[in-house]
């Protein structure tokens, strides 16, 4: 306490500073994790960059980080010897001043700036004492926009260097059910493609990235430096009902809207072209070659208009013509022949295309206008204001007017606030050798309404964000969130009204049935709908001017503070102490994690203490229900006194699975029987029935993955044997795993041998490593190094990095027992790879239905039976259906293949 302090603020939107590389002597990030979560579209972020300084004097080490444009920073701390520093958000002008006296004392402050098409980047350092470590902890927060009929969720890998412990792992979660999911962005090549697992059962999918180091300096976007660049997640829910999906929890809901099977309908489309000095070579070549682009794929039905300018206005036609193959001729050789040259007079280019709209009889069509332009207004009416006013009077809210800004020298907040006052958007247009796919990919944005004048109604609901859309594109998405009234949702209805050609469309549902959130948190809802409402508070305060304009900014500020949102109205503010001579005070054991967030482990008990003082609490035997212990009676007077012995030993010293229990203050011993009614009660509530729990076979079952088939393979080992999960000669590396002797229950040990003196050995409790000599015991959370094997143990999951291998032990938990769950996140390159987690995805196809279905396999029919296994490779395991069949046949090889004599 009363310790030295000095704010530090992340500013955001402001330039970058001079960007300074780390040395990769110096510091050393260890871990680099980043952590995505998307519900209903929804997607959290956390990144987690773990630095450790290596030197022998204090050091600044800095987190530089990229993210998404469109998402909203919702949480930065830092974790320093035992300390969390954490980031406030605060107004803008508050931090302003925190920021500027930092930097006036020479200290290094956070910012936000902004970096190419769709990222922001941020940075920001902190002094680190001689071999001491620091964790950065970044969230941030998006509503996922759909386009040409899909979600894309972008991810920037660029950790600065090479990191060992380098993942990406993405979780999507939609109740409406996943369509379809791939993977895309620079960083999904060839040379990265086995480290990226894709998992997708309906309504859930899964995405992990773990390259290795090598693979982090050798892919194509990689280098010295380790990697840089994205990876795209692409995917689309499926679309059942024309309605859409409505979430609803703690008196909040979103609706995303988005039917699809409705016709098209016709457009009438004016594009208006800059072709003004400045527009010349590259600019104009490729505007030229979008529009050629553009004009082919307009329908025979579809109505357009071309204007080009500079000082001047030059119309291909006066009026709009219809797309005939003669005019759409007649127009691309117009195109063609563009010229650049001349002044600029937006204004009087965009009131003739407004015209030509107004002109045309639009009954029953679409009307759109575009203006691209690379420059600010330089000849007629210049004064933005004034333009604006007059573009708006002139369209009048009739149609929307898109403007796209060709590079840096356009005004792109004027051309933004003009879409917005006109029920548009601007879009920016790099210059870059794209230019024209970009412009071409905007145009197939609109290229397609389905619905024109929608109007979302929400009886009940309150505090809505837009609800009116002039237009409503195929392969886009329109999302209202608001309240709901009192929480009322009895009352809470919704229609959406809107036109298709000349008809009137009402969307509603019949029953007056809305679904629930689902699995949806209820937090998470609200700050959907806080998000929509900060995103659009943030468009109209652009639009408007004096007390409305501050009212509008002053709400936008109220949530953003509200709800912890960076935008460009607040900052965040850290915290971080001063002075190294803090830091080598009073010091807690680094890394070492607090009580409870080590994993409690298993009590087993001691061979030879059999009666120890740890038994079975009163409470458990009470909620026994009556009908089970009649069950276990009937058993238990079914066995005899031998059997008796061997599974009450077997159960409370092999396996010390009665102990497991929460143990309470207990009055006296135990009877034998007691015991017995515990291991019965767990057992039954495991595999639910009774009179069968001892005879069941002690069965495993596994899952192997199919290739461009749904459904997996499945099949039981018995027994709890040994297994070579991977053996990897040219590396010198085995990993094996003893089975758990309760059924179903994974993995008890694997051990992990590298060369042949390092050896690290993992049960629930901890990890054992063994290099040449030393044995050393870890828990908790640590990170532990033999030779060139990385073990980062984290709470329930201990991640493993040896040479090409990127392997996880999940720590899974079923009843208080804890058991582990191998998992390659990263296939060795060698081709004499072995062991249950080397295999390949199986390839098969269905043969035949009836009598029984048969499979085919590398031209050999198997016998398979539905069946159901838990799909344990993923962190909250998921029950699945499965071709259930013997070991042998799913693995094309005998299992005894598998078994190892030893771990
Ligand atoms: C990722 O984030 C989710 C949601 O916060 C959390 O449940 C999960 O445990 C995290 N995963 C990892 C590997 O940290
Ligand atoms: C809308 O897009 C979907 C695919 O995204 C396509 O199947 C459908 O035909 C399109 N509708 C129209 C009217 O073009
Ligand atoms: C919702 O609107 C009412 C008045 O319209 C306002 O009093 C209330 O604060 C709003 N709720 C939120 C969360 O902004
Ligand atoms: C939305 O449209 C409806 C009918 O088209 C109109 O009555 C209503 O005022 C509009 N609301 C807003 C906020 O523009
Ligand atoms: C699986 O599908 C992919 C793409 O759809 C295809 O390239 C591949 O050949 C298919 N594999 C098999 C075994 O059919
Ligand atoms: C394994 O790969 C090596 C080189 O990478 C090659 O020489 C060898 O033939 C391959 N073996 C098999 C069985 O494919
Ligand atoms: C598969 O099932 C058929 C009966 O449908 C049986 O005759 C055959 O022996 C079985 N094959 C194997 C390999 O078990
Ligand atoms: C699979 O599990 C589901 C529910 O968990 C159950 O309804 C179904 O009958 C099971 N199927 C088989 C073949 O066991």
């Amino acid at each position: 306490m009363g310790r030295t302090v000095v704010q530090l603020t992340l500013i955001g939107l402001q330039l970058a500073l001079a960007s300074t590389l780390p040395n990769k002597d110096d510091w050393d990030i260890y871990s680099f994790h980043i952590n995505s979560t998307v519900t209903s579209r929804y997607a959290t972020t956390v990144i987690t960059s773990r630095v450790v300084n290596r030197m022998d004097e204090s050091k600044e080490i800095e987190f530089h980080v990229r993210i998404p444009k469109n998402a909203f920073i919702s949480k930065f701390r830092m974790f320093i010897d035992g300390q969390v520093y954490d980031g406030v958000v605060k107004a803008k002008e508050q931090a302003q001043q925190q920021y500027t006296e930092a930097v006036s004392r020479g200290e290094s402050a956070g910012l936000v700036s902004s970096v190419g098409r769709t990222l922001e980047e941020f940075k920001t350092s902190v002094t680190v004492a001689a071999h001491k470590k620091v964790t950065f902890e970044l969230t941030y927060e998006e509503l996922m926009k759909r386009t040409h009929g899909k979600y894309e969720l972008q991810i920037h890998a660029r950790p600065m260097q090479p990191v060992k412990d380098f993942k990406v792992d993405v979780y999507i979660h939609e109740e409406a059910g996943i369509n379809f999911i791939d993977v895309k962005g620079g960083l999904s090549t060839k040379a990265l493609a086995n480290a990226i697992t894709k998992t997708h059962v309906n309504k859930q999918a899964w995405v992990y990235f773990y390259p290795t180091v090598d693979q982090q300096t050798m892919c194509d976007n990689c280098g010295e430096q380790g990697m840089n660049g994205d990876l795209v997640i692409v995917y689309d829910v499926n679309r059942n009902n024309e309605l859409g999906d409505i979430k609803k929890s703690a008196g909040y809901f979103v609706h995303h809207f988005a039917p699809s099977n409705l016709p098209r309908i016709s457009k009438n489309v004016v594009l208006v072209i800059d072709k003004s000095g400045s527009m010349q070579g590259r600019k104009i070549e490729q505007t030229r070659i979008a529009l050629i682009h553009i004009l082919n794929d307009l329908a025979e039905d579809d109505h357009f208009g071309l204007i080009t300018f500079d000082g001047n206005i030059f119309p291909w036609k006066l009026e709009l013509v219809q797309a005939n193959s003669k005019n759409v001729e007649s127009a691309k050789n117009f195109a063609r022949n563009i010229q650049a040259g001349g002044n600029t007079d937006i204004n009087q280019a965009l009131l003739q295309g407004a015209n030509m709209l107004n002109t045309h009889d639009r009954e029953g069509s679409a009307s759109i206008l575009i203006l691209l332009t690379d420059g600010q207004p330089t000849t007629g009416v210049t004064n933005l204001e004034k333009i604006q006013s007059n573009v708006r009077q002139a369209v009048a809210g009739k149609f929307p007017l898109y403007c796209l800004g060709f590079g840096f020298d356009v005004d792109f907040e004027f051309l933004e606030k003009m879409s917005l006052q006109n029920n548009g958007v601007a879009r920016r247009i790099y210059v870059d050798s794209d230019a024209d796919l970009q412009l071409k990919g905007f145009y197939e944005e609109v290229a397609t309404p389905l619905l024109t004048d929608v109007t979302m109604i929400y009886v009940g609901g309150t505090n809505l964000t837009q609800t009116n859309f002039s237009h409503y594109y195929n392969g886009s998405e329109i999302v209202v969130a608001g309240e709901i009234t009192d929480n009322n949702i009895e009352t809470f209805t919704l229609q959406v009204v809107a036109i298709s050609s000349n008809r009137r469309l009402v969307f509603s549902d019949p029953n007056g049935i809305v679904e629930s959130g689902g699995s949806v948190s209820d937090d998470l809802i609200q700050r959907v709908w806080a998000y929509l409402t900060v995103k659009q508070l943030l468009d109209k305060e652009l639009q408007l001017s004096g007390p409305e304009k501050e009212q509008v900014k002053k709400e936008a500020l109220r949530l953003s503070l509200k709800y912890s949102f960076v935008t460009p109205l607040t900052s965040m503010v850290v915290t971080k102490p001063l002075g190294e001579t803090i830091h080598v005070l009073h010091k807690p054991k680094e890394c070492e994690a607090p009580q409870s967030m080590k994993p409690p482990g298993r009590q087993s008990i001691s061979r030879h203490g059999g009666t120890s003082t740890r038994h079975r609490s009163d409470n458990v035997a009470t909620t026994i229900d009556p009908a089970v212990e009649r069950a276990f009676e009937s058993w238990f007077s079914s066995l005899d006194p031998g059997e008796i012995v061997d599974i009450y030993q077997f159960f409370t010293e092999d396996r010390g699975f009665y102990f497991a229990k929460p143990s309470q203050s207990r009055k006296k011993r135990p009877t034998v029987k007691e015991i017995l009614l515990d291991v019965f009660v767990e057992h039954y509530s495991l595999h639910g029935d009774p009179l069968q729990a001892t005879d069941a076979p002690l069965l495993h079952r596994f899952l192997l993955k199919a290739e461009n088939q749904t459904v997996p393979l499945c099949f039981d080992v018995s027994g709890a044997l040994s297994l070579k999960l991977l053996h990897h000669p040219s590396r010198e590396l085995f990993v094996n795993g003893e089975l758990d002797s309760v059924a179903n229950r994974g993995f008890k040990r694997i051990f992990i041998h590298f060369k042949t003196n390092q050896h690290v050995e993992i049960d629930t409790k901890g990890v054992t490593v063994r290099d040449g000599q030393t044995e050393t015991h870890h828990t908790g959370q640590d990170l532990v190094t033999a030779g060139s094997v990385t073990v980062i143990m984290r709470n329930n999951e201990i991640d493993i990095a040896a040479g090409d291998v990127r392997l996880v032990i999940l720590v899974h938990e079923k009843n208080s027992i804890k058991f582990l769950w191998p998992v390659l996140r990263q296939h060795p390159s060698a081709n004499n790879t072995d062991g249950l987690l080397a295999l390949k995805s199986v390839v098969y196809e269905k043969v035949q239905q009836v009598p029984a279905t048969k499979l085919k396999i590398k031209n050999q029919e198997i016998n398979v039976t539905n069946g159901n296994a838990s799909d344990y490779s993923i962190a909250s395991p998921l029950m699945m259906n499965c071709w259930l069949t013997s070991a042998d046949s799913a693995l094309q090889r005998p299992l005894a293949d598998f078994v190892v004599p030893q771990l």
